[in-house]
């Protein structure tokens, strides 16, 4: 914990007001105020800051301090020493990888707290931001660095401390998931891309969210803290959601399925799997009913079933509401220093079931093809639909799980008969539900 900023009781604000509710209710007003410096000013920490003057009273109701704002960073104004000196916090809202991490290691050998919403920088320098603080004794938050407003962090961390996580599945991007939705309504993806554009879902520049890096990030840092062993944005296998068609999704339906972008994190066989990739989901799961530019994630373990947090998963106010309760959580003394890593392997070749949509001239003896080169692969299948007659029919089928492994060498193989007239393309299939 940080050093009180001065025993004493003169608040920042100067203007002597010191009988306020908290003080009938005992709630022990009047300590010095609450020093956060701030790193970084725009859409997110513009709306900390004004989020943290709307809620300074209640706060300081509860927990006796008051939070002040006590410098603010910009590339055009503050100075980080002095920003740093005069604070009991800091909190990063400045995005990227430098000056963000140099500016977070410094504040924490100098034994500060503090509050980052960076997700890149978490995904690919976490653990050596933990072991600083863990050398420190001091706190690293980040809640809304995974999900945005979802609280999923405080979640893992304190109400699930004691239960054994087996599995994550995240839509912890919601541009992707608004335009999938846009898709859904039979947009095709450039039109439900220019649609999140004019509705701000998504940047003039959307290559990091609809690659699904955005998505690896965030479930890097989940993964890390659902398992306790270091997972770096290169460990996660991604995938984005271009290279979709809507006809996919059109079929699916059909089959009862519906499309998301998922992130997973996992405990298989005595380590660990994180990946991200456009997957189907049966209508009885959680995650196939979020729409639009929302975020949600299912975490899952013997002990609870599972539970699912959603909400906005982007927006200035929504995540600098976030930002603020990470904040009062430093200052309530509820958070803890991070714990030493464990180290548990990556397990990159997983089981899932499959969507294959084949192109097919329709001659005799396709689908016995097809389903002899799956079968030598130990792929089996669950569902066929066919649409279609002569050298337009498709074959759309949904498997039952396999090694990813297997699934891309039978593919391989169908893609060369001289019957199948494109690349056969395939989509995971999550198969849980739980209704
Ligand atoms: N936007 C969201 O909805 C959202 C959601 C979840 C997480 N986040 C995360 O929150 C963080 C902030 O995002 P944002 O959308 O608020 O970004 P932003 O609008 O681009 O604001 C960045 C702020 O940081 C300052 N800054 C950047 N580089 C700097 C440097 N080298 N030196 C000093 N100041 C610098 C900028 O200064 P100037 O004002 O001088 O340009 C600006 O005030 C990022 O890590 C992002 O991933 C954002």
């Amino acid at each position: 914990m940080s050093a009180d900023a001065g025993a004493g009781g003169a608040t920042a604000r100067g203007d002597g007001a010191t009988a306020r509710a908290g003080d009938a209710a005992g709630g022990g007003t009047g300590g010095a105020p609450f020093q956060v410096g701030l790193l970084g000013h725009g859409t997110v920490g513009g709306a900390f800051a004004k989020l943290l003057e709307e809620r300074a009273d209640e706060i300081e109701r509860f927990n006796g301090r008051r939070p002040v704002i006590s410098g603010v960073l910009t590339r055009t104004r503050g100075d980080f020493q002095e920003i740093l000196a005069g604070a009991d916090l800091l909190v990063e809202l400045m995005g990227g990888i430098e000056p963000a991490r140099e500016h977070l290691l410094t504040a924490m050998r100098a034994g500060k707290d503090v509050v980052s919403a960076n997700k890149q920088l978490l995904s690919q320098h976490g653990e050596e931001l933990f072991e600083t603080a863990r050398e420190h004794g001091v706190r690293l938050r980040f809640e809304a660095a995974v999900a945005g407003a979802v609280p999923v962090v405080r979640v893992l961390e304190e109400s699930l401390s004691a239960t054994p996580i087996e599995r994550i599945h995240g839509i912890v991007n919601g541009t992707t998931n608004f335009i999938l939705t846009e898709m859904t309504a039979g947009a095709s993806y450039a039109e439900a891309l220019a649609q999140a554009q004019r509705s701000g879902y998504a940047e003039a520049d959307p290559s990091d969210d609809v690659s699904g890096r955005d998505a690896a990030a965030k479930m890097a840092i989940l993964a890390r803290l659902a398992f306790g062993t270091p997972v770096h944005l290169d460990d996660v296998h991604y995938e984005g959601i271009e290279h979709l068609h809507r006809d996919d999704m059109q079929y699916a339906r059909e089959l009862g399925l519906g499309l998301k972008l998922i992130g997973t994190a996992e405990r298989l066989e005595g380590g660990v799997s994180v990946r991200v990739y456009p997957a189907f989901l049966y209508g009885g799961h959680p995650l196939a009913s979020v729409l639009g530019p929302f975020n949600a994630v299912t975490l899952e373990s013997e002990a609870i079933t599972e539970i699912t947090l959603s909400g906005p998963g982007a927006g200035g106010r929504q995540t600098a509401n976030a930002v603020l309760g990470d904040v009062v959580s430093v200052m309530t003394g509820g958070a803890r220093p991070p714990a030493p890593p464990l180290a548990l392997p990556l397990i990159e070749d997983v089981a899932s079931a499959f969507y294959l949509h084949l192109d097919v001239a329709d001659h005799p003896g396709v689908l016995a093809g097809v389903t002899r080169a799956l079968g030598e692969q130990d792929v089996s299948i669950k569902s066929v639909v066919q649409r279609g007659l002569g050298e337009n029919a498709r074959l759309v089928m949904v498997t039952h799980p396999v090694l990813e492994s297997s699934m891309r060498v039978a593919v391989e193989q169908i893609g060369t008969f001289d019957f199948v007239r494109s690349p056969p393309r395939f989509i995971r299939v999550i198969e849980e539900e739980f209704v």
